[in-house]
């Protein structure tokens, strides 16, 4: 945990997440982006999107509304199933999940997934396992309860009707099936993918962005022949891995969790589990969603999601593989990933974000050696900022100011001197190996975009 609390107070510090609501103290599980922090998902989900979307033939964004019928949420078994085991304590009155008390109690030895309610009472009651608010054994029976926020629309009261805030960005993509088949001329396999909000009325243990009550997914999902799922479905795996490893993380901290029990919807899941300092925990999800999403939509809406091969004329629903990966989840993940201290020669210590230069937020540091050479390196930094995020610093030593690019991953760092106002070259600095090379102002903008390619 020690690193954890320390990458929430770098993130709170150097303007990359702080809490929500902050001038109020607050608000449980909500936190906003600032500066640095909105760069770095943004380039997160641009990576994603290249790689989901852009270079993954036969795929297709889109962007779904967040409100959507509440029939789609019959339709998906939401409205009946999408609820946590709870229970509250009698002693402090806090509300917790069953199956994480059990987790946390077991240290991960027993699986809570495999069991029912009572099976969890049971174990809670046997194991005296204690509330970890205030450390008594009193609980209620466990209660489910739904995730979902909800709200109601309509101008007057009597015409109010019930709607959700969507819990899952998949149904945009599963409602808009036959649209996106159909004006895209698509063939099956074909692949729906979007980025977006997601709400859950979580009770969480806290863990910063780990676990949120209103997050972005990014969900891609592949529409295939009955036949030919089992195989997307491994090879998803293998493609979620991939991701993962071209954006900087090191294999050995991530791992593959196949699911025992299955959500209603599923044929086969498994999570890929990154190792964050509070333990291995879910990063993305890969789902074998078979034909339960086109057809249950089919069956509340009454419109056909048959799909005739335009070959063979044989007509089928097709199945679903889903991945699913929470950007909040990742950009936190790849936080923990680029967090390092350094012991420097001169023995003190830097704080360094090793970030993959393409998900940096800035690419580039401009850093005049002296306050009058700052025409010269304002010239340098409109030239950069046409074609990057750059940023400008004249504040303090150069030490200070290598220090402070080092701690938002900043992988360039350019120093402006006097040489540089007789033959237009500059000294550039490598974020990681700290070493200086010298260049021209003209070569900077390739030198650039060459470092900043997965
Ligand atoms: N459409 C399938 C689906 O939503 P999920 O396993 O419930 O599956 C997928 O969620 C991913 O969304 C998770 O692997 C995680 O990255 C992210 N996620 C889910 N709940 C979250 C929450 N409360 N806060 C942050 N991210 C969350």
């Amino acid at each position: 945990m020690g690193n954890f609390d320390k990458i929430v107070n770098l993130c709170k510090n150097r303007g990359i997440i702080f809490p929500g609501s902050d001038i109020y103290d607050g608000l449980a599980n909500t936190w906003d982006y600032g500066p640095i922090g909105v760069e770095l998902k943004n380039n997160i989900k641009r990576a994603w999107w290249r790689e989901f979307v852009q270079l993954s033939p036969n795929s297709y964004g889109i962007d779904a509304d967040i409100f959507m019928n509440s029939r789609v949420w019959d339709a998906s078994g939401h409205t009946a199933s999408f609820s946590d085991p709870k229970m509250d304590c009698k002693s402090c009155k806090t509300r917790q999940r069953a199956d994480n008390l059990i987790d946390a109690h077991s240290k991960g030895k027993v699986n809570p997934d495999i069991m029912s309610n009572e099976e969890m009472e049971s174990y809670i009651a046997e194991h005296k396992v204690a509330c970890p608010v205030c450390g008594k054994c009193d609980w209620t029976n466990i209660r489910n309860f739904n995730l979902m926020f909800s709200t109601s629309r309509g101008v007057t009261d009597e015409k109010q009707n019930l709607i959700y805030l969507r819990p899952e960005t998949a149904q945009g993509e599963f409602v808009n099936f036959l649209n996106v088949q159909r004006s895209m001329r698509a063939k099956v396999p074909f692949g729906i993918a979007q980025i977006g909000k997601a709400f859950r009325n979580e009770v969480t243990p806290g863990n910063f962005t780990f676990r949120t009550i209103e997050f972005e997914q990014m969900e891609h999902q592949w529409f295939c022949h009955p036949d030919s799922s089992l195989e997307y479905y491994k090879e998803y795996k293998t493609r979620a891995m991939d991701f993962l490893l071209k954006i900087g993380f090191n294999r050995e901290h991530l791992r593959y969790h196949d699911h025992d029990k299955l959500a209603h919807y599923a044929k086969a899941a498994c999570d890929i589990q990154y190792l964050y300092p509070i333990g291995w925990e879910e990063l993305n999800g890969i789902h074998h969603r078979g034909d339960w999403d086109l057809s249950r939509h089919q069956e509340f809406s009454g419109k056909s999601m048959m799909y005739t091969d335009p070959f063979t004329n044989e007509k089928y629903i097709p199945n679903v593989v889903e991945y699913s990966i929470g950007a909040d989840r990742l950009t936190l993940a790849v936080l923990c990933e680029a967090y390092d201290e350094e012991k420097l020669e001169n023995g003190e210590t830097r704080v360094v974000m090793h970030f993959h230069p393409a998900l940096a937020p800035y690419k580039l540091a401009i850093l005049p050696l002296q306050k009058n050479l700052s025409e010269k390196a304002q010239e340098v930094y409109r030239k950069l900022a046409e074609h990057f995020m750059v940023d400008y610093d004249e504040a303090g030593s150069i030490g200070k100011r290598y220090r402070r690019q080092d701690e938002i991953g900043t992988p360039m760092c350019v120093t402006i001197d006097f040489d540089s106002l007789e033959d237009n070259t500059v000294t550039v600095r490598d974020r990681d190996t700290m070493q200086q090379i010298r260049i021209s102002v003209d070569q900077l903008i390739n030198y650039v975009q060459e470092k900043i390619v997965f």
